[in-house]
C-alpha cells in the first residue's frame, strides 16, 4: 500500500469535458458465460459507435489477459482481481469522454456490484456519477456448451482445465442488468440495436450543447 500521496483533481471538470469533447464517457458491461457472444456483440456495438463518430473502445477479458493482466488467472481471488482493474481502467476511459465496453465473464455479482459503485461515486469526482449500464448476455449453458469455438467446455468436462465458469466455478446471473440480451434467439444486429436504442432513449449518445442545438436554443 502506498502511503504519502496526494490526489490532485483535474481542473476541468466532467460537465466541461463533455461539453469540450462533445460526447458523453460511460461504461456498457457486458458480463456473460464463456461462448455467450459477448465479445462479438461487444465488437459489433464498437464498431456502430465508431461509424457513428463516437469514441468507444472495447476492453475484452482474453485480450486483457495477453497484457495488463497477464499476472492472473482464473481462481476466485484472481477474477476479483481482474474485474476490480478493469473496473478501474472502465472508469478512466468514461471519465475521458469515451464509451468504455468491457467484455469479462465477470462471474461475481459482488464484483459487477463494485464496478458500478465506482461509476457512481468516483474518487476523482465523487458527487458526478457515471453512467454504468450493465449487458447480461444470456444463454443456456448447453448453448454455450454446444458452441464451444475454443474447444474449452470440452477440456472443463474432463478435467483438464479446472474452475471453469459454469462447469466447475460459479456464474452468478445478474439480477438488475439494464440490458439482456438472449443471444440463442436474437441476431447480433438485433442485439446491438437494441442496446443502441436504451442509449438513445437515456440520451448517451448526444450530449447538452447538442440537445440545446435541437431544442432550437
Ligand atoms: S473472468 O471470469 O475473470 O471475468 P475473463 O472474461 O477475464 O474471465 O476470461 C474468460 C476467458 O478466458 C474465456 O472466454 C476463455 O476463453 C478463457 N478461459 C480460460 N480458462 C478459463 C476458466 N477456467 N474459466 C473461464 N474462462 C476461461
Amino acid at each position: 500500500m502506498a502511503t504519502n500521496i496526494t490526489y490532485h483533481p483535474s481542473t476541468v471538470t466532467y460537465p466541461e469535458r463533455t461539453s469540450l469533447r462533445k460526447q458523453k464517457g460511460f461504461t456498457l458491461w457486458f458480463t456473460g458465460l464463456s461462448a455467450s457472444g459477448k465479445s462479438t456483440i461487444a465488437n459489433a456495438l464498437e464498431q456502430t459507435l465508431l461509424k457513428r463518430g463516437l469514441a468507444a473502445y472495447r476492453l475484452d477479458g482474453d485480450n486483457i489477459r495477453f497484457g495488463l493482466n497477464k499476472d492472473l488467472g482464473f481462481s476466485e481471488r484472481d477474477r476479483n482481481e481482474n474485474i476490480r482493474r478493469i473496473a478501474e481502467v472502465a472508469l478512466l476511459f468514461a471519465d475521458s469522454c469515451t464509451i468504455a465496453i468491457t467484455s469479462f465473464i465477470s462471474p461475481y455479482r459482488s464484483d459487477r456490484d463494485a464496478a458500478r459503485a465506482l461509476h457512481a461515486s468516483p474518487p476523482s469526482h465523487p458527487t458526478q456519477s457515471l453512467p454504468f449500464l450493465e449487458i447480461y448476455v444470456h444463454v443456456p449453458i448447453e448453448v454455450a456448451e454446444a458452441r464451444d469455438p475454443k474447444g474449452l467446455y470440452k477440456k472443463a468436462r474432463t478435467g483438464e482445465i479446472k474452475e471453469f465458469t459454469g462447469v466447475s466455478a460459479p456464474y452468478e446471473e445478474p439480477v438488475d442488468a439494464e440490458v439482456v440480451v438472449r443471444s440463442g434467439e436474437e441476431s447480433v444486429e438485433e442485439a446491438v440495436g437494441r442496446i443502441v436504442g436504451v442509449l438513445e432513449e437515456r440520451g448517451l449518445l448526444s450530449f447538452e450543447g447538442e440537445e440545446g442545438k435541437e431544442g432550437g436554443t
